[in-house]
């Protein structure tokens, strides 16, 4: 998919904020600093488009975006960030998830986890979260350039085989870099063809 355009809107602290849902939407969603601004920079070839920072915890709202002027883009808050309050985390995850699971124009969620890292807690308890329900989604490892090719190949199959724990069918998965600007293509046309069967249904 070309993109021509590719334009902030608006930043919701719920969904009653949001635009009206009448175009297509998917959500960027992960921990704190695991590169959901970035890769929606590199997706949308915008580099300031989704402000971006070496601190976690950057992204504090529901951020719509409008690409082509056809479907949105949305930059959640990330999860599991340890250094805010108890209280200010249990806030984010309840604004995110009413927005997950109220927006009735979702078609998809991309949880993004960082291809260094084992498994973590709260990437399986929030894909089970999805699973339970029926949210659809597919998983995103970024930052892959800082890894060998051995390197990345041994932890996609630790990764699987962990989630293959509890999931009968695996999850799509897409492996990128917003850096090397890998694998987003592929993210790409995942869009352009959902998009294509929301427009038919
Ligand atoms: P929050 O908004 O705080 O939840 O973070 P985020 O998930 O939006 O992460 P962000 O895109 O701000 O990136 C966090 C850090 O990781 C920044 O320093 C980025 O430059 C870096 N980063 C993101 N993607 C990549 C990548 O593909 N490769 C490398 N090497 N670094 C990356
Ligand atoms: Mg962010």
């Amino acid at each position: 998919m070309k993109i021509n355009t590719a334009t902030f809107v608006i930043s919701a602290v719920n969904i009653e904020g949001c635009p009206k849902p009448t175009l297509p939407e998917y959500a960027f969603i992960g921990r704190s600093n695991v590169g959901k601004s970035s890769l929606i920079n590199a997706l949308t070839g915008r580099n300031k488009l989704a402000k971006t920072s070496v601190t976690p915890g950057k992204t504090r709202l529901i951020n719509h975006f409008v690409i082509n002027d056809n479907w949105y883009l949305v930059d959640l808050p990330g999860y599991g960030y340890a250094k805010i309050s108890k209280k200010e985390r249990a806030a984010w995850g309840k604004m995110s998830e009413a927005y997950i699971l109220n927006r009735p124009n979702l078609l998809s969620v991309f949880l993004l986890v960082d291809a260094r890292h084992t498994p973590q807690k709260s990437d399986l308890e929030f894909m089970e979260w999805m699973g339970d329900n029926e949210i659809p989604f597919s998983m995103v490892y970024t930052k892959t350039d800082k890894l060998s090719r051995q390197e990345l190949a041994k932890n996609l199959k630790h990764y699987q085989e962990a989630l293959q724990e509890d999931w009968e069918e695996l999850p799509t998965a897409f492996v990128t870099s917003s850096v090397k600007k890998q694998g987003l293509e592929e993210v790409l046309s995942f869009i352009e063809n959902t998009n294509s069967l929301f427009s038919a249904s």
